[in-house]
């Protein structure tokens, strides 16, 4: 068995025996716990800080897993089809409540669901051969992990076993949608808008809390610095997200992408968001990115981190 395997191995393990684990995926590094343990699913809670009503993501190693645990119709069929393995996120009808305890859904009776293609994520996931409660595995409030020394310093402390998947290639969380009635968008993400509306036609808006994801706070992702958007320039004292081959240079300036380019931001985003909070800046400022596209994941992220309503 290779070293790799290994540490596979030693991973399912502990979530086996009801420990934590730190676990890449290709959107965000994950605090994973064996999702049909209530005692380890409350220890991940307890971790993150996280409160209980916000319920958690039900990891698979493909859609044969999924189907033993979620309804899937004709639409929920054809997205995972169309984007599994991969950041996107299906909240589908529960049909085993035991797979993913009551805890971790939040008591509802629909539960999200998905495939990530990290192969140390599927690995794991298929070692233990059963659902792997996966949330962001930043302590609650705070932005996601996107590499593994960022996941250890927010939530090292708790796991059992953590394994190494090198930077995360998405950098942002799965996109979620509800396939309940109408499907509706509940977090932009990775998958655009338009890939989904591509497959299964438009999307409703979650335009009251009934139908937002129930964690979507508006302080969120958040660094200790205020955060300040659309600045053209940086202030005296102020770190700079800057986007694009015009941006200023300086010791407090991030830029996103030198090339303008929309999945390069989204994936240096929250290092960089973190890397300027470790300035120590009166605020950070932010320079004006499109909105189109991932533009729209990356906006919603950005907004929460000022502290807007989403
Ligand atoms: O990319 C990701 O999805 C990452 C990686 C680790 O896989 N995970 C992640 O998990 O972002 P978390 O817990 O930070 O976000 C889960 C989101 C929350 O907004 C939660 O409210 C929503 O999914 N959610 C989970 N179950 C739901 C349900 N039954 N109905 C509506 N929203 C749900
Ligand atoms: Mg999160």
């Amino acid at each position: 068995m290779s070293q790799a395997e290994a540490a596979v191995q030693r991973a399912a393990q502990a979530l086996a025996s009801g420990a934590l684990a730190i676990l890449p995926t290709e959107t965000v590094y994950g605090l994973a716990a064996d999702a049909a343990d209530p005692r380890a699913v409350a220890a991940l809670f307890e971790a993150k800080g996280r409160p209980r009503f916000n319920p958690l993501i039900a990891h698979v190693a493909d859609l044969a897993m999924a189907e033993t645990i979620a309804r899937f119709d004709d639409r929920a069929q054809a997205l995972a089809e169309a984007f599994w393995p991969g950041p996107l996120t299906l909240v589908l009808p529960i049909t085993d409540q035991a797979a993913v305890c009551d805890l971790a859904r939040a008591g509802l009776d629909s539960v999200a669901v998905r495939a990530p293609a990290h192969p140390v994520a599927h690995a794991v996931i298929a070692a233990l051969g059963r659902p792997v409660v996966a949330p962001s595995a930043n302590r609650s409030g705070r932005p996601s992990p996107t590499t593994f020394s960022d996941a250890l310093e927010e939530t090292g402390v708790f796991a059992l076993a953590a394994l190494d998947g090198g930077p995360c290639a998405v950098g942002l969380e799965s996109t979620v949608v509800a396939l309940l009635d109408e499907p509706r968008l509940l977090r932009p993400g990775a998958v655009t808008r338009e890939q989904i509306e591509a497959v299964i036609g438009p999307l409703a808006e979650a335009e009251d809390d009934a139908h937002r994801s129930p964690g979507r706070m508006a302080r969120h992702y958040a660094p200790q610095a205020p955060v300040r958007l659309n600045a053209a320039a940086p202030e005296p004292d102020e770190a700079y997200l800057a986007f694009g081959p015009d941006a200023p240079e300086g010791p407090r300036v991030f830029n996103l992408s030198p090339t303008g380019d929309l999945a390069e931001a989204a994936s240096h985003l929250f290092a960089y968001l973190r890397a300027a909070d470790r300035t120590a800046p009166r605020a950070i400022a932010v320079a004006p990115i499109p909105t189109h596209g991932l533009g729209e994941a990356i906006a919603d992220r950005l907004n929460r981190a000022a502290g807007f309503v989403g």
